[in-house]
């Protein structure tokens, strides 16, 4: 995670992002706080910290930074030269993990977790908005796994993990409405998928962090949450609305770190 020190929207990047509205500092701060608190009190879980480096407003959002398998990163490589600023960063970070880093080729986008995330064996990966759609072939020669690709077509869910969320064991929750019609057959004979309504996907629903049967997700999604619980999840929800108006809530917010390599 990186701590909101210099947190702010002075960039428009997507729909939801306004330089008319931009976030109360402290409340993002509160905010930052409680998300960091639910997840670190989660059974085995440590949160690792990357500092937010001035005049990267958006690096708050570390899923972006890249995707991680095993002892390999590969590193991000962002649509919009607003945050292009970000990759160094980044690259000196996961460095100094001791994991050895691997660029995209120049030219092809590839936005990191936002756009790529394991479910059920698969690597499952949103393209169009964000990534490119070659960035899908590129990860499954660099990380040797079987990846699904789905095209991602409404602008408010421009990332994948806006609209589809992993809940392990091949139970996945997603947005039909924020992808196309083939992207939804993927998923549905992929997975066991949960349908969530359009209200909660506008505030988030998808965009939860998931560790074993724990999901830490936005306040407000009322039917999704009242379904995770239902099938055995147990749900905590945070308050977001300062970094949903950047476009982002809790899985934007963290990076996962420790996955393991593909067998
Ligand atoms: N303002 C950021 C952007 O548009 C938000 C990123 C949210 N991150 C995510 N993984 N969905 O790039």
């Amino acid at each position: 995670m990186c701590r909101p020190d210099h947190y702010d929207v002075v960039y428009e990047i997507n729909p939801w992002m306004s330089v008319e509205r931009t976030p109360d500092t402290s409340r993002a701060w509160d905010q930052w706080h409680a998300l960091h608190d639910a997840l670190s009190q989660l059974p085995g879980v440590a949160v690792e910290l990357i500092p937010q480096v001035r005049g990267c407003p958006d690096m708050v959002f570390t899923a972006n930074a890249g995707l991680v398998r095993g002892a390999k990163a590969v590193l991000a490589r962002f649509r919009h030269p607003e945050r292009g600023v970000e990759e160094p960063h980044y690259r000196s970070w996961l460095e100094g993990q001791g994991l050895e880093v691997v660029e995209p080729p120049l030219g092809m986008s590839f936005e990191g977790e936002g756009d790529a995330l394991f479910a059920g064996g698969a690597l499952v990966t949103g393209y169009y908005q964000r990534s490119d759609a070659r960035a899908s072939a590129f990860l499954t020669d660099e990380l040797g796994c079987l990846t699904l690709s789905l095209c991602l077509v409404d602008a408010r869910w421009y990332h994948l993990d806006t609209c589809f969320l992993p809940l392990g064991g091949g139970v996945v929750a997603y947005y039909p409405g924020a992808m196309d019609g083939y992207a939804e057959r993927v998923i549905e004979r992929n997975f066991e998928a949960i349908r969530v309504p359009e209200d909660d996907a506008a505030r988030f629903a998808c965009n939860a962090v998931v560790i074993d049967r724990h999901v830490v997700m936005p306040a407000g999604c009322d039917e999704t949450a009242a379904t995770l619980e239902g099938r055995g999840y147990s749900v905590v929800c945070v308050d977001t609305s300062e970094f949903i108006k950047a476009g982002g809530s809790c899985k934007c917010l963290t990076l996962h770190l420790d996955h393991p390599p593909m067998a």
